[in-house]
């Protein structure tokens, strides 16, 4: 028999976690949310509409007790449910932040000290249930709290298509860091890139446009290449004039955007020196350059 499951906060992922384990089976006998309206229509979603409601009372009989909601709500959260499940015999509380650790969730107060505390962290983005419901398997999940859970956070993560890995909570902070620099800064990266392309051309709203090719390829290559064989241009080909009239140019034109450029350029003169595909007297001449350029900006 799969455990009782609540689920507090059915917003954008709670939705699509709550779906999946529903459909694996497992029953779910409250979902608790602020708004009736709201909770009630993410219930339906999830496809137990009866369970929906305000009151964290009804998660009292739960087994497996599920905190999806935003970040900063985790902590008060476990206080109100202090004494929700004070007669709740070892109950398995989750929640699905990357940034915080699994104890969170457990006041300082010795009606929690029957509980079990873990955190599971699809690295997926959710931006509704229904489009997290399609991209969670296939992802992979880090599965952080006392060993012994493990088991239980690899099961939970293989049920909702996602492949379990265990992280260790000291660990937890910059394993976040990591992962926002993979979604978000390719996203500023792109960003920056486009705004400068939409300057050079004659109609600026084909600037995403035409930059997403190579975007792509460059994405796709350096997942199926790594970054070492996948960088391409003229800094690891050592062409010092490329870059020289690079940086003059943004001098001039866009001076805003020339500490962005000379730090990627140092980032990725450094990979690809490690590359060994750099001569090194090149990486030494393209170094001075860079600099002679950070004094200015
Ligand atoms: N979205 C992502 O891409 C993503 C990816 C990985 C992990 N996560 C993690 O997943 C968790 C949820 O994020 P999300 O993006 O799904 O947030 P969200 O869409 O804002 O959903 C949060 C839900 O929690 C409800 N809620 C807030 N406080 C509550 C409370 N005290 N009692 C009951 N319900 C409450 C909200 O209700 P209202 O409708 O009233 O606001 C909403 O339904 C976070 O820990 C986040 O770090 C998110």
């Amino acid at each position: 028999m799969k455990q009782r499951i609540a689920l507090i906060g059915p917003g954008r992922l709670g939705q699509a976690v709550g779906a999946l384990l529903q459909q694996a089976g497992y029953p779910i006998t409250a979902i608790v949310g602020r708004d009736q309206q709201r909770t009630h229509e993410a219930a339906e979603f999830i496809g137990a509409s009866l369970m929906a409601g305000t009151d964290l009372k009804r998660c009292s009989r739960a087994e497996l007790v599920l905190c999806c909601v935003g970040d900063d709500q985790l902590a008060p959260l476990g206080e109100a449910l202090l004494d929700v499940l004070a007669d709740t015999p070892s109950p398995t509380v989750i929640h699905f932040s990357g940034r915080h650790r699994a104890a969170i969730l457990r006041p300082d107060d010795p009606r929690a000290a029957h509980w079990q505390v873990m955190s599971l962290h699809p690295l997926q983005t959710f931006a509704s249930g229904e489009q997290g419901l399609n991209s969670l398997p296939g992802s992979y999940c880090a599965v952080e709290g006392n060993d012994e859970l493990f088991p239980l956070g690899a099961k939970l993560s293989l049920e909702l298509g996602c492949q379990p890995f265990r992280l260790r909570s000291e660990d937890k902070e910059r394993y976040h860091a990591a992962a926002c620099m993979a979604s978000n800064f390719v996203t500023t990266l792109f960003h920056q890139a486009s705004t400068l392309m939409a300057e050079t051309l004659e109609d600026p709203a084909m600037a995403k446009t035409v930059l997403a090719p190579i975007f792509q390829t460059a994405v796709t290559n350096t997942l199926n290449l790594g970054p070492h064989q996948a960088l391409t241009g003229p800094i690891v080909r050592g062409d010092i004039d490329t870059i020289r009239g690079h940086l003059e140019q943004l001098a001039e034109h866009s001076p805003e955007r020339l500490p962005f450029y000379l730090e990627l350029a140092e980032q990725t003169r450094q990979l690809a020196v490690e590359s060994e595909r750099l001569a090194p007297e090149r990486a030494v001449q393209l170094k001075n350059l860079l600099d002679s350029f950070t004094s200015l900006s």
